[in-house]
């Protein structure tokens, strides 16, 4: 059957009463089956283990998201073993057929698009709008890495090599082997599934290994994966551990690549670790690194006011601050520092917090470590720069700060140049446009950024010298699109693998070459 064109998942209008009721209801029933057991996936076996994650509702902490059983280094090489014996059968199904099994557990995510969210909703503290972002990201990631896989399948056809008489020549993109997969709680679906999709749709095998504080929503994916059919092995799912499993796997002779997305103070030691020859490595191992940002929008005095306030509110502010994207900085051109001050606080202001299944706009942090991290950042910020809005945790059972802006930063403070990863927004000012893309760049970050101006030449001047993977005019630094905006981060952002794209395939892939006389 033909395949048809790909396309984003549409986003939901809550705005419109049946959606937003959809949604309560979605909640209400996922509400039903909080508290449940999880077990490890290993090859064909469902594993419960006594050693248990608690994964907690970070916005009522009383609320118990549900037991994940958590693998050890015994059970991690159990699950190594595997993935290798399935990667023998594994590599030899046709990219079609591997497809096929993603556009199943698309269609299937599709149908219960508000179940995966409602989960988010309670198991990571997003609102309507970011989980239901989130869910549409994954299906995306998982119909746009199949077509891509059988686009690769083709690729003799479509771009065929230079013909010389006497030889069929001809190249294929085949597996690597057995991938460790490490991502990060903060879209704890799209991230999770589209780095396994990925590696799985590619021929390899794998060993999941879910953030800690996001490991049920994981297992949802796994559990969908296994009712599209796909065989016992791929995905084997081993939540635990960073330091002990991710380690322990990291160092494996047997592991042939690791895509990880989380901070640069992990993605660094799994770097540095992964170079190192094991004895019994056959092997350069490859690494795919996503980290952390410091990303930033830039106003001149050009710019439309009210549309960058609102798009800096909107990059700092959206869940809780808590993505890469996240619009930490904001620099401001000074004959319009003021103004654009006063609308980001005002709007700012009007962010009202609350728990995440009544949809406020502004919910929890993560973890109580994200929660102190955050608390004691505002207290360094207090003395980098004048607070002008929130500056405290905030009421509620669980771990809610006020989002909080500092301004007057200099472009060297700590809160300019260290991510938060949180609802904190750093502002300085800039003398004029060109000193505010010098303080811009001047990061050892390069994810994303803005910048807002209606004067072409700037723009075109900014599109040249604005140094980040994924770089935005007259728009907010978040909200990238699957096969739109191929994402990924330059410098300590990362390696640049550009997830939604058409290069990200190739990285986890190796092309063979074939020659024969003819
Ligand atoms: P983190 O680095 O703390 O954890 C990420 C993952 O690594 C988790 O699954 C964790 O359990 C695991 N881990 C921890 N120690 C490990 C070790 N020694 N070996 C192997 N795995 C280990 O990051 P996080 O708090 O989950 O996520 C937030 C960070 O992720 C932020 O820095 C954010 O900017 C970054 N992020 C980057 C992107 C991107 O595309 N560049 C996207 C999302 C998040
Ligand atoms: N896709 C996410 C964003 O751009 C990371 O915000």
């Amino acid at each position: 059957t033909k395949v048809s064109p790909y396309a984003n998942e549409p986003f939901t209008n809550f705005a419109l009463d049946e959606n937003k009721k959809a949604m309560e209801a979605a909640i209400a029933n996922v509400k039903t089956e909080l508290g449940q057991e999880y077990p490890l996936y290993i090859g064909s076996q469902k594993v419960v283990t006594d050693a248990k994650i608690i994964s907690i509702n970070p916005g009522n902490t009383d609320e118990v998201i549900g037991y994940v059983s958590k693998a050890d280094q015994a059970l991690a090489e159990k699950a190594m073993q595997a993935a290798l014996e399935t990667f023998e059968s594994w590599k030899r199904v046709s990219a079609k057929k591997r497809a096929q099994y993603l556009f199943k557990a698309a269609a299937l995510m599709r149908e219960r698009k508000h179940e995966f969210s409602a989960l988010m909703i309670l198991e990571s503290g997003k609102n309507y709008v970011e989980a239901d972002v989130d869910t549409a990201e994954a299906i995306d990631f998982i119909e746009f890495y199949a077509r891509e896989i059988i686009r690769l399948s083709e690729i003799n056809e479509t771009q065929p090599l230079s013909r010389i008489s006497g030889e069929d020549n001809n190249i294929s993109y085949i597996p690597l082997g057995v991938g460790v997969i490490i991502p990060p709680w903060n879209f704890p679906l799209a991230i999770c599934v589209g780095m396994t999709a990925a590696a799985i749709v590619s021929g390899n095998t794998v060993l999941l290994k879910p953030a800690s504080t996001t490991p049920v929503i994981a297992h949802k994916f796994v559990a969908l994966m296994e009712e599209a059919g796909l065989p016992a092995g791929v995905i084997n799912f081993i939540p635990g551990s960073g330091a002990e499993v991710g380690d322990y796997l990291t160092t494996h002779p047997k592991t042939r690549f690791i895509s990880f997305t989380g901070s640069k103070e992990v993605g660094l030691r799994i770097n540095k670790l992964a170079a190192e020859t094991a004895p019994g490595q056959i092997w350069i191992k490859r690494v795919i690194a996503e980290m952390g940002g410091k990303d930033g929008v830039i106003v001149d005095e050009t710019a439309d006011l009210d549309v960058a306030a609102a798009a800096i509110v909107a990059s700092a502010f959206g869940f809780q601050g808590q993505k890469c994207s996240a619009g930490s900085r904001a620099i401001i051109v000074e004959s319009v520092y003021d103004q654009v001050v006063e609308k980001v606080v005002a709007l700012t202001k009007q962010l009202q917090i609350g728990l995440p299944e009544n949809n406020f706009a502004a919910g929890p942090v993560i973890d109580k470590t994200s929660y102190d991290k955050i608390l004691a950042y505002i207290e360094i910020g207090k003395q980098e720069g004048t607070l002008l809005a929130g500056g405290e945790k905030a009421e509620g059972n669980g771990y809610y700060i006020q989002p909080t802006v500092f301004g007057d930063v200099s472009g060297k403070a700590r809160i300019m140049q260290e991510e938060i990863f949180g609802p904190v927004l750093a502002i300085a000012k800039a003398k004029d446009w060109q000193e505010a893309i010098a303080m811009y760049n001047d990061t050892e970050f390069g994810l994303t950024g803005a910048y807002f101006s209606t004067n072409e030449e700037r723009i075109a001047e900014a599109l040249d010298t604005v140094h980040c993977g994924n770089l935005y005019i007259n728009r907010k630094c978040t909200g990238a699109l699957v096969g739109v905006h191929p994402f990924g981060g330059f410098n300590m952002s990362g390696t640049d693998s550009k997830a939604g794209g058409y290069d990200y395939l190739l990285l986890f892939t190796q092309a063979k070459l074939t020659s024969r006389k003819i």
